[in-house]
């Protein structure tokens, strides 16, 4: 692609979000699409938004690790976040995932899903998937044994009838274990794995769920410089099929990611403090100051 069809893209992606329609406020819409989402379990895409906070603020004994944060997020897009240490990017994960109620603001996932409506076994439900720091794999069971164990339990969370695993299912497995690197390892044991593929375990398994949406906390702290490539690679080759929240500090990693044009979200003191391609908010003084300069 060149340069200009980018920009092109990157200015319709902008007008698209700029047309998004504000959340409904009234309560009355809200009770009547949430009644939809229980019926439907479906988040509404229509507008090309699958993440959309507003005025976020959540307060641990009158300090603000979020201050009325607003960001949205498209379908199919891959997000960076970064900013430095403190700054709310795990707590914002928290909202997402139901771990933490804000004290004020409103967040959706897609345009009619109230995610500060919903339990955090709810929120999985319906396409949130989320990875933490640290890898939380079943080591006594092999690879193939974990995603097996992934795709039961969501299917016990959907309380679906089919217990056995089909040939679709077995294709997916394939999929996965082909996509993370571990599909000559499957029969191993997970606790035998490296860091890194521990890592790229557990993101299968959230794989095996199909997540609309992936939360991908400090994915590749820890990992070596060859995990981390094919991390990136990973992340490359899901963006578009899923959309993608990473937060990293690791800034190679986060310029390999944003090739092109790709918004990077720096967050300061629970807000947004910048956002834009990842030159931009390199050059950008306060930016700077708060993090890249330390
Ligand atoms: N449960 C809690 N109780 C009190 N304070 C909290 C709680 N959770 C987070 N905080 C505070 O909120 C602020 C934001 O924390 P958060 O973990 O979201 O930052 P972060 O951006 O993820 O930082 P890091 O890059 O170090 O992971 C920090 O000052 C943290 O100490
Ligand atoms: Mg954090």
């Amino acid at each position: 692609m060149t340069p200009e069809l980018l920009e092109a893209g990157a200015r319709q992606r902008e007008a698209h979000s700029a047309a998004m329609p504000p959340k409904a406020t009234r309560s009355g819409d809200r009770e009547a699409a949430f009644g939809r989402v229980l019926a439907s379990g479906q988040p509404d895409f229509a507008h090309g938004v699958a993440l959309y906070l507003e005025d976020i603020t959540v307060s641990f004994d009158g300090f603000k690790a979020l201050n009325q944060l607003s960001l949205t997020v498209d379908v199919g897009e891959l997000r960076c976040i970064i900013g430095p240490n403190g700054a709310g990017k795990t707590t914002m994960m928290d909202v997402i995932t139901g771990k933490t109620r804000p004290q004020q603001g409103s967040a959706s996932f897609g345009a009619n899903i109230d995610l500060l409506r919903l339990r955090e076994n709810e929120i999985a439900q319906i396409g949130i998937g989320r990875k933490f720091q640290k890898p939380t794999v079943f080591e006594p069971l092999s690879v193939f044994e974990n995603l097996e164990l992934a795709l039961k339990a969501d299917r016990r969370a959907r309380a679906s009838l089919r217990a056995k695993l089909n040939s679709a299912d077995l294709d997916r497995m394939a999929e996965v274990l082909q996509l993370t690197h571990l599909r000559r390892l499957a029969d191993l044991q997970a606790g035998l794995l490296s860091h890194g593929q521990k890592q790229w375990l557990e993101i299968g398994m959230l794989l095996m769920q199909e997540p609309k949406l992936l939360l991908l906390d400090e994915p590749v702290a820890g990992m070596t410089d060859e995990e981390t490539e094919r991390t990136a690679e990973l992340f490359l080759t899901l963006e578009g099929k899923h959309s993608l929240v990473v937060v990293e500090h690791d800034m190679s990693f986060v310029a390999t990611l944003t090739q092109g044009f790709k918004k990077v979200t720096v967050l300061h003191e629970g807000s947004v403090l910048a956002e834009g391609r990842l030159d931009q908010v390199q050059a950008n003084d306060k930016v700077v100051e708060v993090y890249l300069g330390r």
